[in-house]
């Protein structure tokens, strides 16, 4: 099984779909650390009542992006680490670090990428006025949220929304998404060529489309 680990910042509610996920015998993933550049971070707490690793690698402690890259990249290699999920992870990460993980990363986007980069989707969706978003997995290249898409799932904008009420229609294709997402790269049947994911063997299950 590949051993994952998942960076959060947060309260981790797509950390907690992953692990749950990987509760699955068969499935092709374990999770094997939590890390949060955020000692304060909810989901940490909850990562080790679940029985994972879990520790903060507080940014602040660094002088620089890169002194705090390195940090994460020592404990992601001295877990042995295969795979890393950024689970609402609210750092940018150095192109070296992004490099050294190339293809070997990925994040979850609220946003129907490449709609509505950076923070904020929800209401950049409402601003733009489409009557579709939804979120999307992808692999990690260095320039933000563009890389390679993985999976996505779609929902409808109604009548009277409001960035809460999109959020919430929208986390609940999260946890879905990014566990089926994470089998499909742990299973080595998402691969990336030329720039693009191709998906091998059978067309994904419902759980990519809603
Ligand atoms: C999720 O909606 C995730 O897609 C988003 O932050 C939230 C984290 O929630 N990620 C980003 O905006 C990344 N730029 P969670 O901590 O409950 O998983």
């Amino acid at each position: 099984k590949a051993r994952v680990a998942i960076l959060i910042s947060g309260r981790g509610s797509n950390m907690t779909s992953l692990i749950a996920a990987a509760r699955d015998p068969a499935y092709p993933a374990e999770i094997a650390l939590v890390l949060s550049n955020r000692p304060d971070a909810a989901g940490l707490a909850r990562a080790a009542e679940a029985g994972i690793p879990a520790r903060a690698i507080d940014h602040r402690r660094y002088p620089d992006r890169a002194a705090f890259d390195a940090a994460l990249d020592a404990a992601l290699r001295e877990a042995g680490i295969d795979l890393v999920c950024l689970a609402g992870f609210m750092r940018i990460l150095t192109p070296g670090f992004v490099e050294a993980w190339a293809g070997r990363m990925i994040n979850i986007h609220p946003s129907l990428l490449p709609l509505f980069k950076g923070t904020h989707t929800h209401a950049q969706a409402l601003a733009a006025g489409v009557r579709l978003h939804g979120c999307t997995v992808h692999f990690v290249v260095p320039e933000l949220d563009s890389g390679p898409i993985v999976a996505q799932a779609a929902v409808p904008v109604h009548e009277g929304d409001d960035p809460d009420s999109l959020a919430a229609r929208i986390i609940v294709q999260e946890h879905r998404l990014y566990p089926a997402a994470l089998a499909l790269v742990a299973g080595g049947r998402a691969r990336l060529d030329g720039g693009r994911v191709v998906i091998a063997g059978a067309p994904p299950d419902g759980a990519l489309l809603s």
